[in-house]
């Protein structure tokens, strides 16, 4: 009884401090190349450090207008950890960019990187369209999981990350984080 009581207020307090009931860590970034062409490139980003921060640079060749551009994001998980990965239901098929960082970037990335100084991406709201050209930086990033959903599998979570032009992929990257209960 004493112990449950104890678990419900550490929840509460998790809950009201914004703080989800799972812990996401990086395992492992990975860029791949586009078919015939390249034009966002993620290979100067690195996990470093024994908590494995998000760091480096990544590119935008050119601006990506709504009309031209899309990013699908196929997840798979693997609850055990041990490598074997099921496609999860909740795959993002082929959307228009800008949509497609106005629904998910938002919701997923921005909270993690908003203090100003962790990156020079621009801050993604209602009008930003095209996703602008440029190389940006990303200083040290944890996952902040404030506005993520609050279910989400345990275990491994592959999230492979694919931008197109033309029906072609384009290029894109591959975040392996894991997910577990918070302690
Ligand atoms: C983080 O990224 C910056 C910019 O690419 C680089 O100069 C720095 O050495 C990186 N830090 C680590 C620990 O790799």
């Amino acid at each position: 009884m004493k112990w449950a009581a104890i678990y419900i207020f550490a929840q509460l307090v998790h809950h009201i401090a914004g703080e989800q009931e799972y812990v996401v860590s990086n395992e492992q970034l990975e860029s791949f190349e586009g078919d015939s062409e390249t034009l966002v490139l993620f290979d100067n980003l690195k996990t470093v450090g024994r908590e494995r921060m998000i760091n480096g640079s990544f590119s935008f060749l050119g601006d990506m207008d709504n009309d031209d551009f899309k990013v699908s994001v196929e997840l798979y998980s693997s609850p055990k950890s041990d490598g074997d990965f099921k496609r999860m239901v909740f795959d993002v098929p082929q959307t228009n960019i800008c949509e497609c960082f106005k629904k998910f970037y938002v919701q997923f990335v921005q909270p993690s990187v908003s203090d100003g100084d962790t990156t020079n991406f621009p801050i993604v709201g209602e009008d930003t369209c095209p996703i602008p050209k440029g190389e940006y930086y990303i200083k040290n990033v944890l996952f902040n999981t404030q506005d993520w959903p609050e279910q989400v599998p345990r275990g491994m979570v592959k999230a492979i990350i694919t931008f197109f032009t033309g029906g072609k992929n384009v290029g894109g990257f591959i975040v392996l984080v894991n997910i577990a209960d918070r302690q």
